[in-house]
């Protein structure tokens, strides 16, 4: 993909040319479901393996900071401008294939749920339609845990091929070496390749009736506007979206910033929010839930863009 509004011709001042397909000052509100007015020191789209490693080199070699996007689904950048490579996994990295005698489904990290769960469907097998509504990418869902309807994906992980990000090698990871919680996952600090999620011999009737329960869980959410899901992690035993809404806090809004008036948790850009706003709105909201219920809420999206070196920055909720 042609990077938006972008130039490819790279500043003077770089140590080392930049690998294929680097592009640089990009706006980063098509990357990122948030749509938050922003842009990248640069940016690129990897195509293989090979290439996402020579990226990682090359952003150091320069000196930058990087990270890779998945599907951009839980993501919130935290400047007007981030001084990131900012790399998105390509749909080469996303290939699917259901091994049936395995029963498991092997998929690259940038594949989608439902072409996933279709695809396990048409072979007999289900038991990952929780996955039906949760956007973004496998591999951004491994990084975070992403989960839904009481089930989270690193419990049907088998294994998971990744590049170590300190040597750029491949490792393979079985799920006993995997540890994990409630939105939160070991595998944010590896990048992960490929995983192989077990599966299991299922009607399709059952599997249908299931994706008609998901469908009907996603109606108490907001679809069609620019989000990042569920921007806090539930407080124990309660639905942050519940505390927001019971403080009469939907439509509060910081510019282009507003929560949401469909799901207390969903805070959602109107228009053209820029991250200083989200992050306004985010804070406001969290000082309202501490003053009225003595509830800290703890952010779930991640925040990009503060300088940090880091493997994996997206998940999907
Ligand atoms: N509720 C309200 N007002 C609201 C929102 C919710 O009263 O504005 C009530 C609901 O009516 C329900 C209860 O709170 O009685 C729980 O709401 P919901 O079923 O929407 O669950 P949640 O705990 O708010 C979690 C996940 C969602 C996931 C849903 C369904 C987190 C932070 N959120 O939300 O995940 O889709 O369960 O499984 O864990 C995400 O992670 O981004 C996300 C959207």
């Amino acid at each position: 993909m042609t990077p938006f509004a972008a130039t490819i011709t790279p500043p003077v001042d770089l140590p080392a040319a930049p690998p294929a397909g680097v592009a640089f000052d990009v706006a980063l509100d098509r990357y990122h479901t948030m749509g938050l007015a922003c842009r990248a020191w640069a940016f690129a789209e990897a195509t293989s393996r090979e290439h996402l490693a020579d990226l990682v080199r090359w952003a150091r070699s320069c000196g930058k900071a990087w990270r890779v996007l998945g599907g951009g689904s839980n993501v919130l950048f935290v400047r007007d401008v981030v001084d990131l490579l900012v790399i998105r996994l390509g749909r080469g990295l996303g290939a699917i294939d259901v091994e049936v005698e395995r029963g498991v489904v092997r998929c690259g990290a940038a594949a989608l749920w439902r072409p996933l769960i279709k695809a396990a469907r048409d072979l007999g097998f289900g038991g990952l339609e929780y996955g039906w509504c949760i956007p973004g990418t496998i591999g951004g869902a491994l990084a975070g845990n992403a989960g839904a309807a009481g089930r989270a994906v690193c419990e049907d992980v088998v294994r998971v091929r990744a590049l170590d990000p300190a040597t750029l090698e491949e490792v393979v990871i079985p799920s006993t070496a995997i540890s994990y919680g409630y939105r939160r996952s070991s595998l944010r600090d590896v990048i992960v390749l490929e995983a192989e999620l077990g599966l299991e011999v299922t009607p399709p009737d059952i599997i249908d009736r299931r994706l008609e329960e998901m469908r009907a869980m996603r109606k108490a959410q907001p679809v069609g506007v620019k989000s990042s899901g569920c921007v806090f992690k539930n407080p124990d035993g309660c639905s942050a979206g519940r505390l927001i809404d019971e403080l009469g806090l939907k439509g509060l809004a910081v510019g282009d910033a507003v929560v949401s008036g469909v799901h207390g948790n969903f805070l959602v850009n109107r228009g053209h929010a820029r991250p200083g706003e989200m992050l306004a709105l985010i804070d406001e909201v969290r000082r309202r839930v501490a003053a009225g219920r003595g509830i800290e809420l703890e952010v779930e999206v991640r925040l990009v863009g503060a300088g940090e070196e880091a493997p994996s920055a997206t998940a999907s909720t």
